[in-house]
Protein backbone atom coordinates (compact mmCIF):
# COMPACT_ATOMS: atom_id res chain seq x y z
CA UNK A 1 0.00 0.00 0.00
CA UNK A 2 1.37 3.29 -0.45
CA UNK A 3 0.19 6.94 0.16
CA UNK A 4 -0.81 9.76 -2.15
CA UNK A 5 -1.40 13.27 -0.45
CA UNK A 6 -2.81 16.24 -2.68
CA UNK A 7 -1.36 19.10 -1.36
CA UNK A 8 -1.81 21.31 -4.80
CA UNK A 9 -4.61 23.61 -5.53
CA UNK A 10 -5.27 27.29 -5.22
CA UNK A 11 -6.88 27.72 -1.20
CA UNK A 12 -7.88 30.75 -2.25
CA UNK A 13 -10.72 30.28 0.08
CA UNK A 14 -8.31 30.99 3.01
CA UNK A 15 -7.22 34.16 1.80
CA UNK A 16 -5.64 36.27 3.47
CA UNK A 17 -3.56 33.60 4.84
CA UNK A 18 -2.97 31.70 2.01
CA UNK A 19 -1.23 34.64 0.19
CA UNK A 20 1.90 33.84 1.67
CA UNK A 21 1.61 30.53 2.08
CA UNK A 22 -0.10 26.71 1.34
CA UNK A 23 -3.26 26.43 3.21
CA UNK A 24 -1.98 22.86 4.37
CA UNK A 25 0.75 24.25 6.20
CA UNK A 26 -1.26 26.40 8.79
CA UNK A 27 -1.28 24.62 12.11
CA UNK A 28 -3.89 23.33 13.93
CA UNK A 29 -3.18 22.67 17.79
CA UNK A 30 0.25 24.00 16.91
CA UNK A 31 0.75 21.58 13.96
CA UNK A 32 0.61 22.20 10.28
CA UNK A 33 -2.38 20.11 8.71
CA UNK A 34 0.07 18.40 6.23
CA UNK A 35 2.00 16.82 9.26
CA UNK A 36 -1.10 15.63 10.74
CA UNK A 37 -1.90 13.70 7.18
CA UNK A 38 1.69 12.15 6.97
CA UNK A 39 1.09 11.30 11.14
CA UNK A 40 -2.32 9.30 10.33
CA UNK A 41 -1.03 7.60 7.55
CA UNK A 42 2.84 6.68 8.86
CA UNK A 43 0.19 5.40 11.65
CA UNK A 44 -1.94 3.24 9.11
CA UNK A 45 1.53 1.07 8.16
CA UNK A 46 2.04 3.14 5.02
CA UNK A 47 5.76 4.51 4.35
CA UNK A 48 6.01 5.58 1.24
CA UNK A 49 3.64 8.36 0.30
CA UNK A 50 4.00 10.70 -2.38
CA UNK A 51 2.91 14.48 -1.93
CA UNK A 52 1.30 16.15 -5.26
CA UNK A 53 2.52 19.91 -4.50
CA UNK A 54 1.67 23.29 -6.75
CA UNK A 55 3.24 26.46 -6.86
CA UNK A 56 3.62 25.96 -2.77
CA UNK A 57 6.38 23.06 -2.82
CA UNK A 58 8.99 25.25 -2.23
CA UNK A 59 7.64 26.06 1.16
CA UNK A 60 6.56 22.27 1.44
CA UNK A 61 9.62 20.71 0.76
CA UNK A 62 11.13 23.42 3.06
CA UNK A 63 8.99 22.06 6.08
CA UNK A 64 8.68 18.13 4.80
CA UNK A 65 11.97 17.31 4.03
CA UNK A 66 12.53 13.88 2.79
CA UNK A 67 10.03 12.51 5.24
CA UNK A 68 12.32 10.86 7.59
CA UNK A 69 11.44 12.85 10.61
CA UNK A 70 8.19 11.03 10.23
CA UNK A 71 9.61 7.60 9.51
CA UNK A 72 7.90 7.65 5.51
CA UNK A 73 10.08 8.18 2.25
CA UNK A 74 8.09 11.32 0.61
CA UNK A 75 8.42 11.46 -2.75
CA UNK A 76 7.82 14.92 -4.46
CA UNK A 77 5.25 14.87 -7.38
CA UNK A 78 4.75 18.63 -9.31
CA UNK A 79 1.40 19.59 -10.49
CA UNK A 80 2.03 22.14 -12.91
CA UNK A 81 -1.85 23.50 -12.92
CA UNK A 82 -4.50 22.97 -10.31
CA UNK A 83 -6.25 20.91 -12.74
CA UNK A 84 -8.41 18.65 -10.35
CA UNK A 85 -7.83 15.90 -8.30
CA UNK A 86 -8.62 13.61 -10.98
CA UNK A 87 -5.41 15.01 -12.65
CA UNK A 88 -3.54 14.80 -9.69
CA UNK A 89 -4.13 10.85 -9.45
CA UNK A 90 -2.96 10.67 -13.50
CA UNK A 91 0.26 12.57 -13.10
CA UNK A 92 0.69 10.30 -10.09
CA UNK A 93 1.00 6.97 -11.91
CA UNK A 94 4.71 6.76 -12.23
CA UNK A 95 5.26 6.53 -8.29
CA UNK A 96 2.30 4.51 -7.57
CA UNK A 97 2.42 1.75 -9.94
CA UNK A 98 0.16 -1.30 -10.00
CA UNK A 99 -0.34 -0.61 -6.31
CA UNK A 100 -2.63 -0.14 -4.07
CA UNK A 101 -2.87 3.34 -2.67
CA UNK A 102 -4.74 5.59 -0.03
CA UNK A 103 -5.20 8.95 -1.19
CA UNK A 104 -6.05 12.08 1.33
CA UNK A 105 -6.67 15.40 0.62
CA UNK A 106 -4.01 17.31 2.57
CA UNK A 107 -6.03 19.93 4.00
CA UNK A 108 -8.55 17.16 6.02
CA UNK A 109 -8.51 16.37 9.36
CA UNK A 110 -10.33 13.66 10.74
CA UNK A 111 -11.13 12.01 13.92
CA UNK A 112 -9.56 8.37 15.06
CA UNK A 113 -7.25 7.95 11.92
CA UNK A 114 -7.42 5.47 9.03
CA UNK A 115 -5.43 2.35 10.13
CA UNK A 116 -9.30 0.82 10.05
CA UNK A 117 -9.76 1.44 6.86
CA UNK A 118 -6.77 1.05 5.43
CA UNK A 119 -7.30 -2.63 7.52
CA UNK A 120 -10.65 -2.74 5.39
CA UNK A 121 -9.60 -2.03 2.32
CA UNK A 122 -6.33 -5.26 2.18
CA UNK A 123 -8.85 -7.57 3.95
CA UNK A 124 -11.76 -7.18 0.83
CA UNK A 125 -11.18 -7.27 -3.02
CA UNK A 126 -12.94 -4.18 -3.27
CA UNK A 127 -11.35 -1.97 -6.44
CA UNK A 128 -12.65 1.21 -4.12
CA UNK A 129 -12.92 2.43 -0.69
CA UNK A 130 -14.46 5.92 0.10
CA UNK A 131 -15.81 7.90 2.96
CA UNK A 132 -18.64 9.24 3.61
CA UNK A 133 -19.65 11.76 6.59
CA UNK A 134 -23.39 13.47 7.27
CA UNK A 135 -23.08 17.00 6.79
CA UNK A 136 -25.10 20.09 7.33
CA UNK A 137 -23.99 21.73 4.53
CA UNK A 138 -23.48 18.63 1.30
CA UNK A 139 -24.03 21.46 -1.55
CA UNK A 140 -20.23 21.87 -0.72
CA UNK A 141 -18.97 18.89 -1.15
CA UNK A 142 -19.11 15.63 -3.28
CA UNK A 143 -21.75 13.84 -2.45
CA UNK A 144 -23.32 10.04 -2.60
CA UNK A 145 -26.57 9.26 -3.58
CA UNK A 146 -27.43 5.89 -2.02
CA UNK A 147 -29.56 2.58 -3.06
CA UNK A 148 -31.79 1.01 -0.32
CA UNK A 149 -29.59 -1.91 -0.04
CA UNK A 150 -26.03 0.62 1.30
CA UNK A 151 -24.88 0.54 -2.40
CA UNK A 152 -23.82 3.85 -3.77
CA UNK A 153 -25.80 4.91 -7.58
CA UNK A 154 -24.69 8.40 -7.95
CA UNK A 155 -21.85 10.80 -7.27
CA UNK A 156 -22.16 14.03 -7.51
CA UNK A 157 -19.53 17.13 -7.16
CA UNK A 158 -21.16 19.97 -4.90
CA UNK A 159 -24.63 19.59 -6.24
CA UNK A 160 -27.09 22.90 -5.76
CA UNK A 161 -29.93 20.02 -4.65
CA UNK A 162 -28.38 17.31 -2.99
CA UNK A 163 -29.92 13.96 -3.10
CA UNK A 164 -28.63 13.80 0.48
CA UNK A 165 -26.78 15.07 3.38
CA UNK A 166 -23.71 12.44 2.67
CA UNK A 167 -20.25 14.18 1.92
CA UNK A 168 -17.48 12.39 0.24
CA UNK A 169 -14.77 12.86 2.22
CA UNK A 170 -11.02 14.05 1.06
CA UNK A 171 -9.76 10.09 1.93
CA UNK A 172 -9.93 7.81 -0.84
CA UNK A 173 -8.63 4.07 -1.04
CA UNK A 174 -8.08 2.77 -5.17
CA UNK A 175 -6.12 -0.18 -6.96
CA UNK A 176 -5.00 0.30 -10.35
CA UNK A 177 -8.37 0.58 -12.16
CA UNK A 178 -8.54 4.25 -11.15
CA UNK A 179 -6.07 4.70 -14.00
CA UNK A 180 -8.40 3.72 -16.48
CA UNK A 181 -11.23 5.66 -15.11
CA UNK A 182 -8.82 9.26 -14.69
CA UNK A 183 -7.88 8.78 -18.14
CA UNK A 184 -11.53 7.93 -19.57
CA UNK A 185 -13.45 11.00 -17.69
CA UNK A 186 -13.80 14.56 -19.38
CA UNK A 187 -13.40 18.28 -17.00
CA UNK A 188 -16.37 19.16 -15.44
CA UNK A 189 -18.29 22.37 -15.33
CA UNK A 190 -15.49 24.42 -13.66
CA UNK A 191 -12.79 22.83 -15.84
CA UNK A 192 -11.40 20.37 -13.09
CA UNK A 193 -10.67 16.25 -13.55
CA UNK A 194 -13.24 15.25 -10.66
CA UNK A 195 -12.34 12.12 -8.81
CA UNK A 196 -15.84 12.10 -7.99
CA UNK A 197 -16.20 11.34 -11.97
CA UNK A 198 -13.84 9.24 -12.26
CA UNK A 199 -15.62 7.21 -9.01
CA UNK A 200 -19.03 7.22 -10.74
CA UNK A 201 -17.18 5.98 -13.76
CA UNK A 202 -15.57 2.88 -11.55
CA UNK A 203 -19.56 2.27 -10.04
CA UNK A 204 -21.11 2.44 -13.98
CA UNK A 205 -17.76 -0.24 -15.60
CA UNK A 206 -19.44 -2.65 -12.41
CA UNK A 207 -16.14 -1.94 -10.18
CA UNK A 208 -16.94 -2.39 -6.53
CA UNK A 209 -16.62 0.79 -4.54
CA UNK A 210 -16.99 0.58 -0.90
CA UNK A 211 -18.49 3.49 1.14
CA UNK A 212 -17.84 3.49 4.85
CA UNK A 213 -19.82 6.50 6.90
CA UNK A 214 -17.47 7.95 9.23
CA UNK A 215 -19.52 8.66 12.58
CA UNK A 216 -16.58 10.75 14.47
CA UNK A 217 -15.54 14.15 13.34
CA UNK A 218 -14.31 15.22 10.22
CA UNK A 219 -13.46 18.80 8.76
CA UNK A 220 -11.93 20.48 5.58
CA UNK A 221 -10.14 23.18 6.44
CA UNK A 222 -11.42 25.05 3.53
CA UNK A 223 -12.33 28.30 5.82
CA UNK A 224 -11.15 30.30 8.72
CA UNK A 225 -14.41 28.96 10.22
CA UNK A 226 -13.22 25.65 9.47
CA UNK A 227 -9.86 26.42 11.02
CA UNK A 228 -11.05 27.40 14.04
CA UNK A 229 -13.30 24.13 14.37
CA UNK A 230 -10.42 21.75 13.61
CA UNK A 231 -8.52 23.58 15.89
CA UNK A 232 -11.10 23.32 19.00
CA UNK A 233 -11.85 19.35 18.42
CA UNK A 234 -8.09 18.41 17.89
CA UNK A 235 -7.23 20.52 21.23
CA UNK A 236 -9.68 18.69 23.24
CA UNK A 237 -8.15 15.22 21.89
CA UNK A 238 -4.85 16.56 23.23
CA UNK A 239 -2.87 15.36 26.15
CA UNK A 240 -1.87 18.06 27.30
CA UNK A 241 1.77 18.57 28.95
CA UNK A 242 4.05 21.74 30.23
CA UNK A 243 7.80 21.08 28.98
CA UNK A 244 9.92 21.01 31.71
CA UNK A 245 11.76 24.30 30.09
CA UNK A 246 8.22 26.25 30.10
CA UNK A 247 8.41 29.12 32.79
CA UNK A 248 5.10 29.86 34.61
CA UNK A 249 5.55 32.40 37.44
CA UNK A 250 3.48 32.93 40.89
CA UNK A 251 1.28 35.56 39.63
CA UNK A 252 -0.24 33.39 36.87
CA UNK A 253 -2.74 30.52 36.76
CA UNK A 254 -2.41 27.63 34.23
CA UNK A 255 -5.27 24.94 34.46
CA UNK A 256 -4.40 21.47 33.66
CA UNK A 257 -5.67 21.20 29.95
CA UNK A 258 -3.18 23.61 28.59
CA UNK A 259 -0.24 22.47 27.19
CA UNK A 260 3.09 24.41 27.17
CA UNK A 261 5.65 23.83 24.29
CA UNK A 262 9.33 24.33 25.23
CA UNK A 263 10.89 28.07 26.12
CA UNK A 264 7.06 29.38 26.50
CA UNK A 265 7.13 31.98 29.18
CA UNK A 266 3.73 32.69 31.55
CA UNK A 267 3.86 36.15 33.42
CA UNK A 268 0.83 37.43 35.64
CA UNK A 269 -1.58 35.36 33.04
CA UNK A 270 -4.75 33.42 33.51
CA UNK A 271 -4.61 30.45 30.56
CA UNK A 272 -7.71 28.18 30.23
CA UNK A 273 -7.52 24.85 28.03
CA UNK A 274 -7.78 23.43 26.34
CA UNK A 275 -4.73 25.49 24.86
CA UNK A 276 -1.46 25.14 23.15
CA UNK A 277 1.35 28.00 23.61
CA UNK A 278 4.08 27.61 21.43
CA UNK A 279 7.94 27.81 21.40
CA UNK A 280 9.16 30.52 23.01
CA UNK A 281 5.73 32.47 23.23
CA UNK A 282 5.53 35.32 26.23
CA UNK A 283 2.30 35.44 27.53
CA UNK A 284 2.24 38.71 29.77
CA UNK A 285 -0.69 40.31 31.84
CA UNK A 286 -3.06 38.65 29.87
CA UNK A 287 -6.36 35.75 29.80
CA UNK A 288 -6.34 33.34 27.24
CA UNK A 289 -9.37 31.44 27.11
CA UNK A 290 -9.92 27.98 26.15
CA UNK A 291 -9.44 26.53 22.58
CA UNK A 292 -6.67 28.92 21.55
CA UNK A 293 -3.54 27.89 20.04
CA UNK A 294 -0.76 30.52 19.88
CA UNK A 295 2.26 29.29 17.70
CA UNK A 296 5.71 29.54 18.59
CA UNK A 297 7.75 33.08 18.97
CA UNK A 298 4.63 35.36 19.67
CA UNK A 299 4.05 37.69 22.35
CA UNK A 300 0.88 38.36 23.80
CA UNK A 301 0.77 41.39 26.77
CA UNK A 302 -2.12 42.75 27.87
CA UNK A 303 -5.01 41.04 25.76
CA UNK A 304 -8.19 38.77 26.15
CA UNK A 305 -8.31 36.36 23.82
CA UNK A 306 -10.37 33.10 23.07
CA UNK A 307 -11.21 30.60 20.47
CA UNK A 308 -8.46 31.95 18.10
CA UNK A 309 -5.32 30.44 16.16
CA UNK A 310 -2.45 32.76 15.82
CA UNK A 311 0.60 31.98 13.50
CA UNK A 312 4.47 32.34 14.15
CA UNK A 313 5.94 35.25 15.60
CA UNK A 314 3.02 37.52 16.12
CA UNK A 315 2.37 40.01 18.34
CA UNK A 316 -1.15 41.03 19.69
CA UNK A 317 -0.80 43.93 22.41
CA UNK A 318 -2.31 45.90 25.02
CA UNK A 319 -5.88 45.31 23.31
CA UNK A 320 -8.99 46.32 25.85
CA UNK A 321 -11.27 44.21 23.80
CA UNK A 322 -12.04 40.13 23.81
CA UNK A 323 -10.08 38.91 20.27
CA UNK A 324 -12.41 35.50 19.81
CA UNK A 325 -13.03 33.25 16.93
CA UNK A 326 -9.91 35.04 15.05
CA UNK A 327 -7.49 33.88 12.73
CA UNK A 328 -4.11 35.92 12.64
CA UNK A 329 -1.75 35.29 10.50
CA UNK A 330 2.76 35.00 10.87
CA UNK A 331 4.39 38.11 11.76
CA UNK A 332 1.48 39.78 12.33
CA UNK A 333 0.98 43.03 14.78
CA UNK A 334 -2.28 43.81 16.41
CA UNK A 335 -2.38 46.64 18.74
CA UNK A 336 -4.81 49.26 20.68
CA UNK A 337 -5.57 52.51 18.74
CA UNK A 338 -8.54 54.50 20.74
CA UNK A 339 -12.31 53.27 20.51
CA UNK A 340 -14.69 51.49 22.59
CA UNK A 341 -14.86 48.10 24.34
CA UNK A 342 -16.44 45.70 22.77
CA UNK A 343 -15.55 42.05 21.37
CA UNK A 344 -13.10 41.51 18.02
CA UNK A 345 -12.88 39.01 15.03
CA UNK A 346 -10.99 38.96 12.41
CA UNK A 347 -8.93 37.35 9.24
CA UNK A 348 -5.80 39.16 9.73
CA UNK A 349 -3.15 37.50 7.00
CA UNK A 350 0.87 37.19 7.30
CA UNK A 351 2.51 40.48 8.55
CA UNK A 352 -0.39 42.70 8.61
CA UNK A 353 -0.30 45.15 11.18
CA UNK A 354 -3.77 46.14 12.55
CA UNK A 355 -4.80 48.84 15.26
CA UNK A 356 -7.83 48.66 16.96
O1 LIG B 1 -12.74 17.75 1.40
C1 LIG B 1 -13.62 16.90 0.74
C2 LIG B 1 -13.98 17.41 -0.65
O2 LIG B 1 -12.73 17.61 -1.37
C3 LIG B 1 -14.87 16.41 -1.39
O3 LIG B 1 -16.15 16.34 -0.77
C4 LIG B 1 -15.03 16.81 -2.85
O4 LIG B 1 -15.75 15.81 -3.53
C5 LIG B 1 -13.66 16.97 -3.51
O5 LIG B 1 -13.78 17.42 -4.84
C6 LIG B 1 -12.82 17.98 -2.73
O6 LIG B 1 -13.43 19.26 -2.86
P1 LIG B 1 -12.70 20.63 -2.55
O7 LIG B 1 -13.33 21.72 -3.34
O8 LIG B 1 -12.66 20.84 -1.06
O9 LIG B 1 -11.21 20.39 -3.09
P2 LIG B 1 -10.02 21.43 -3.07
O10 LIG B 1 -9.98 22.17 -4.35
O11 LIG B 1 -10.07 22.22 -1.79
O12 LIG B 1 -8.75 20.48 -3.04
C7 LIG B 1 -8.56 19.52 -2.02
C8 LIG B 1 -7.08 19.28 -1.80
O13 LIG B 1 -6.45 18.80 -2.99
C9 LIG B 1 -6.29 20.51 -1.38
O14 LIG B 1 -5.33 20.11 -0.41
C10 LIG B 1 -5.62 20.98 -2.65
C11 LIG B 1 -5.40 19.69 -3.41
N1 LIG B 1 -5.48 19.83 -4.88
C12 LIG B 1 -6.60 20.35 -5.45
C13 LIG B 1 -6.70 20.45 -6.82
C14 LIG B 1 -7.96 21.02 -7.45
C15 LIG B 1 -4.42 19.38 -5.66
O15 LIG B 1 -3.38 18.90 -5.12
N2 LIG B 1 -4.49 19.50 -7.02
C16 LIG B 1 -5.61 20.02 -7.64
O16 LIG B 1 -5.64 20.08 -8.88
Amino acid sequence: MKGLILSGGKGTRLYPLTYTRAKQLIPVANKPVLVRVIEAIRQAGVREVGIVVGHTAPEIAEALGDGSQWDVKLSYIPQHSPDGLAHAVKISRDFLGDSPFVMFLGDNVIEGGISSLIRDFADNSWNSQIVLKEVENPSAYGVAKMRTDGSIEELIEKPKSPPSNLALVGIYMFDQHIFEAVDAIAPSARGEYEITDAIQWLIDKGYTVFPHVHDGWWIDTGKPTDMLDANSHVLEELTPRVDETALIDEHSSVDSRVTLQAGARISNSIIRGPTIIGKDTLIENSYVGPFTSIYHGCKVRNCEIERSIILENSRVMDIDRTLRDSLIGRNATVKRSSGRPQGLKMNLGDYGTLWV
